[in-house]
């Protein structure tokens, strides 16, 4: 598959989205958003991808924004569906049945932050900087960021982040659980794929129920403890979990399909 925005490699199992506008700081235009919903629908789709991990081209950023320079041809009353149109393709990030990981190689800012926090989570690089800046354009979050960051950091410290429009680096956003690793630009990639190489060893079954799981907790038509145990119910008939405990017992290695 080609695209024009974004380029893609797999690398044994694992799937690298790089947002590839570096130009413009890898801001998502309308092409970029498309491209990446292609993307996704290829990931849920492709047996051979087993996790994803999304990075920004060049060295200064993950992705500084939705694109600006398009915001002027949009009239005044399709705000609305613009912001449903990029929820939609992040509820597809959020929602991957396989592991997706933001790698934030620099600035994450406005929808660049928001592509960020719909991953399951995050890595940054020690020059990576996070912010919702969208107010001083007049404007607010629209692409999920004021419910995942309030979900990610608490109302306090994403209200800030919001009303001021500030940015904070990445070992701020560790401090406040936005991000789980600070690692040096050349480690970030490295580091990203040894975490998915220790999750592509579980069962990818169990995998996607701890990301259906997790993400009802967020999900205000379910009851999470509902879906845990309608969950736990589906895995506890694999042949995985059978392989799983028997693993354990015979004292060796599971061996997962
Ligand atoms: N949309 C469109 N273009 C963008 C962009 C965005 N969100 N962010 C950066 N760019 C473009 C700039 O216009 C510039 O293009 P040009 O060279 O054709 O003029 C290029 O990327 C480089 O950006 P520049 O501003 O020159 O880099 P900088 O190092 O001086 O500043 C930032 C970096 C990230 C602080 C600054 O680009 C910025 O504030 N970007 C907007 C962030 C934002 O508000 N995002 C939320 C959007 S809702």
């Amino acid at each position: 598959m080609s695209f024009s925005t974004i380029q893609t490699s797999l690398d044994e199992h694992i799937l690298i989205i790089t947002i590839n506008r570096p130009d413009k700081l890898n801001a998502l235009n309308q092409t970029v958003l498309n491209e990446l919903n292609e993307a996704m629908d290829l990931v849920y789709k492709d047996e051979k991808i087993k996790a994803v991990i999304i990075t920004g081209a060049g060295e200064k950023a993950f992705v500084a924004g939705a694109d600006i320079a398009e915001f002027v041809s949009v009239k005044d009353d399709e705000g609305e569906s613009l912001s449903k149109k990029g929820q939609d393709i992040f509820f597809k990030v959020e929602n991957c049945p396989k592991p997706v990981i933001a790698a934030v190689n620099g600035f994450a800012l406005g929808g660049g932050c928001e592509l960020a926090m719909a991953c399951h989570f995050r890595l940054a690089s020690t020059n990576a900087k996070f912010g919702q800046p969208e107010v001083n354009l007049g404007l607010i979050p629209g692409y999920g960021g004021t419910q995942r960051l309030t979900m990610l950091i608490g109302k306090g410290k994403a209200m800030e982040m919001m009303m001021t429009g500030n940015m904070i680096d990445a070992n701020d956003a560790k401090t406040l659980g936005l991000v789980n690793y600070v690692e040096t630009p050349e480690n970030l990639i490295p580091k990203s794929k040894e975490i998915l190489n220790v999750i592509l060893t579980k069962s990818p079954v169990a995998i996607s129920k701890i990301i259906e799981a997790v993400n009802a907790f967020y999900d205000k038509q379910k009851n999470g403890f509902d879906e845990e145990a309608k969950l736990f119910g589906a895995v506890f008939s694999t042949d995985d979990k059978k392989e799983g405990t028997a693993a354990f017992l015979e004292k060796r290695k599971p061996v997962f399909k």
